[in-house]
């Protein structure tokens, strides 16, 4: 049989990364699309493929950028993939408030590129779509939410990626296209971007333990989330794309907490018990052993709208898809404290190391 083909957008990122090494170990021939970027090292954006084991030849990577439309176009003729997963997106939604027309281009008319390409080029009936659609689409509607939940997005991210949703279901009926929309909830992992809450409050904690950060400073502690691990996640992708029709499923582990407990739990995981002060703005996390201030509320962080209540229900893909999520929040928090608390001793130690060595050599000493 030969080989299936599948060209990830956004592949440089979180579930890019999972899902690119899911299908290579299906035996897929991996394409991706990456940003051309002015890093000093240009290979920085591959680290989350390479630590996963993914080298430069083991897929093909293509530059290009969602937002151009004839380079997508040109590049779904080229690659003439079975499957294309659209998971490319400015995925923060804080900073969908900042750029809400960059925000637009990407997440919506990105979408529309995919599904102009694959109708324009004739190929409904060999290319299948993923869209990376999104629990923030349910906003402000009360928990839990599934997929018949009225949508109430509370963001220019939100706004955006509901507009693919129904761009998505408007060519599934019109063009006969096989789109199918992942409306999934938060997914965290080791190699979540620093920017999101969970892995700042994991990466923060163990930078406290080694003694390279004092304090924590966080925004609204009482938003409460339904985490998944990354992993389940990318597993139920592929599991939508493989249903006989093509449909919209939610994923999620109908378990949720607030930002304030996952302090908690990401502190006991190094020994501390966090104990709360105070309220609003001045809320303190305080270590109960010492005393020590180690959480803070920043103003800074609030966003202009905010959603409060993300809880899923994901009946429907465990009925029909057979889908099961393996990791629970505690999981998802272990697994990714244990990484952060090893890659900051080793940057620890090699900050030691290289102290003597810079002192040496620095010419302001010299
Ligand atoms: P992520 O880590 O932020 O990755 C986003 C990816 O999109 C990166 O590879 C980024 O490339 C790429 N990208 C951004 N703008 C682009 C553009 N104009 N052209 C081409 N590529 C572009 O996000 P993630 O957590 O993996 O999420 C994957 C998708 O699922 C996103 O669409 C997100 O909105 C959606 N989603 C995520 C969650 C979650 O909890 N993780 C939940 C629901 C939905 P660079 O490396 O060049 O920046
Ligand atoms: N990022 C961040 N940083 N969020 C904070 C902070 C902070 O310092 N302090 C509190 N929060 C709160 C946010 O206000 C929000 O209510 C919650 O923590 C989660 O924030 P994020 O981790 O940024 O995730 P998100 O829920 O806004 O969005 C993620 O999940 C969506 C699915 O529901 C992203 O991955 C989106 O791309 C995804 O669609």
């Amino acid at each position: 049989m030969s080989k299936k083909t599948a060209f990830i957008t956004g592949i440089t990122g979180q579930d890019g990364a999972y899902l690119a090494r899911f299908l290579l170990d299906k035996g897929y021939r991996v394409h991706g699309l990456v940003r051309w970027d002015s890093y000093v090292d240009s290979a920085e954006n591959l680290m989350r493929l390479k630590s996963l084991g993914i080298e430069k030849d083991d897929i093909i990577l293509h530059y290009g950028d969602l937002t151009d439309a004839q380079n997508i176009t040109s590049l779904i003729a080229k690659t003439k993939p079975d499957e294309i997963y659209n998971l490319a997106a400015l995925s923060h939604v804080g900073v969908s408030f900042e750029t809400p027309a960059s925000v637009m281009d990407i997440n919506t008319k990105g979408t529309l590129a995919i599904l102009e390409a694959v109708k324009l080029l004739e190929m409904q009936k060999t290319a299948k779509i993923y869209q990376a659609s999104s629990s923030e689409m349910f906003g402000s509607s009360p928990p839990p939410q599934n997929e018949n939940t009225p949508f109430a997005p509370c963001s220019p991210y939100g706004v955006a990626k509901l507009a693919s949703y129904w761009l998505i279901k408007t060519y599934r009926s019109a063009y006969g296209v096989f789109g199918v929309n992942g409306i999934l909830f938060n997914h965290e992992s080791p190699l979540r971007g620093d920017d999101f809450v969970t892995r700042k409050i994991t990466r923060g904690v163990a930078a406290i333990e080694a003694g390279m950060q004092d304090t924590l400073k966080l925004g609204n502690l009482d938003a409460r989330r339904d985490w998944g691990h990354a992993m389940d996640y990318v597993r139920g992708m592929w599991m939508m794309m493989h249903h006989d029709s093509p449909d919209d499923f939610v994923l999620a582990t109908g378990q949720s907490c607030t930002v304030r407990e996952f302090v908690e739990l990401a502190f006991r995981e190094i020994g501390i018990t966090i104990i709360w002060k105070g309220a609003g703005i001045k809320e303190k996390g305080v270590d109960r052993e010492t005393g020590k201030v180690l959480v803070s509320v920043d103003p800074a962080l609030f966003r202009p709208k905010e959603v409060h209540y993300l809880l899923g229900n994901s009946t429907k893909a465990r009925e029909v898809l057979g889908w099961r999520p393996q990791y629970t929040i505690p999981l998802v928090l272990k697994d990714m404290i244990k990484t952060d608390r090893t890659e900051l001793r080793i940057e620890k130690a090699l900050e030691e190391y290289n102290e003597p060595i810079l002192a040496k050599k620095s010419p302001i000493s010299a």
